[in-house]
């Protein structure tokens, strides 16, 4: 993938006029324990477009899994409102799809197929001859077609990343929802799920909000990343990153991006001495 991504449609003065499809308007989340209220985010706003690959970008514990559950309506703001196309999220619904950092989440007793078809009928969205179809097309997409008929267990951590995708993208959703979905895989096989995962997105543009607490993995999937403040995450910054792909790790530009964006997360307000002393392997927060 040489040539720069271009999904960001608020660039184009015709698409940036449309109502967002995703609005996150100054919504705060929390916990309620017996014990006491943890306050999750603080008035967090973002928006997203069609076939934004949008980040969330923050440390642990600033709130991220939590934005994304109340994005899916598992969870509903204290303040503030979560619209998708104007209309509020109470609910999970089949236009919003999840995709955990947890493979396991396929029944072993399924095969391959099985398990991308499973929503498609437990949702009645489609009888069992087109969610076949669908399914076999999405396997195909994610390069799984031979593996159509096998079970879960017999597939690599890549593979199961795989059909969770395909079985999520089968759904057809609104916006895929993915929560730090490689962190649990080894190094190169997380940077082969990105460039995948870049690839697919080339050829179906969907629209992606994306959780992680990796500089590297936000700037490589993302077109634009909100920057989370420590706990309780608020916005920090938006920046722009759609000039980035896997190509362009540890290159001059990117590496500079990467430090920006790390100053932006942890160092707000310190030293140029400090910003000095930065090196590369300082802003790796996750690898
Ligand atoms: N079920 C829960 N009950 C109480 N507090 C929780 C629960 N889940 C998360 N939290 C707290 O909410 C904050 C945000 O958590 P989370 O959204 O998981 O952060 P992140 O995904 O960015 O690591 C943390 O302080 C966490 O301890
Ligand atoms: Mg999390």
């Amino acid at each position: 993938m040489n040539a720069p991504l271009q999904g960001h449609t608020a660039s184009n003065p015709i698409a940036a006029a449309a109502e967002a499809l995703l609005s996150v308007d100054h919504v705060s989340l929390e916990y309620r324990t017996p014990q006491r209220v943890v306050r999750a985010t603080h008035q967090v706003s973002f928006e997203i477009d069609p076939a934004d690959r949008f980040v969330l970008l923050g440390p642990s514990g600033c709130g991220k899994s939590t934005l994304l559950k109340a994005v899916a309506g598992f969870i509903q703001p204290c303040e503030g409102e979560i619209r998708l196309q104007g209309q509020t999220v109470h609910a999970p619904g089949p236009d919003r799809i999840v995709v955990f950092q947890e493979f396991d989440q396929l029944p072993p007793w399924k095969t391959v197929k099985q398990n991308v078809m499973f929503p498609l009928l437990a949702s009645k969205t489609l009888k069992r001859k087109e969610a076949e179809e669908r399914a076999l097309h999405y396997l195909d997409k994610v390069g799984l077609a031979a593996f159509a008929d096998a079970y879960p267990h017999t597939l690599s951590g890549g593979m199961k990343a795989r059909v969770a995708i395909a079985r999520a993208l089968a759904m057809q959703p609104k916006i895929l929802l993915m929560d730090e979905p490689f962190a649990a895989l080894d190094a190169l096989t997380r940077r082969k799920m990105q460039e995948e995962l870049l690839l697919l997105w080339e050829e179906v543009r969907f629209t992606l909000l994306f959780v992680t607490h990796s500089i590297e993995e936000a700037l490589v999937v993302g077109n634009r990343i909100l920057l989370l403040s420590p706990h309780p995450g608020r916005v920090r910054a938006e920046v722009h990153s759609h000039q980035y792909d896997l190509h362009s790790l540890g290159g001059v530009a990117f590496q500079e991006s990467a430090r920006r964006i790390h100053r932006l997360l942890f160092d707000e307000g310190q030293s140029p001495e400090t910003e000095r002393e930065l090196d590369f392997s300082d802003i790796r927060i996750a690898y």
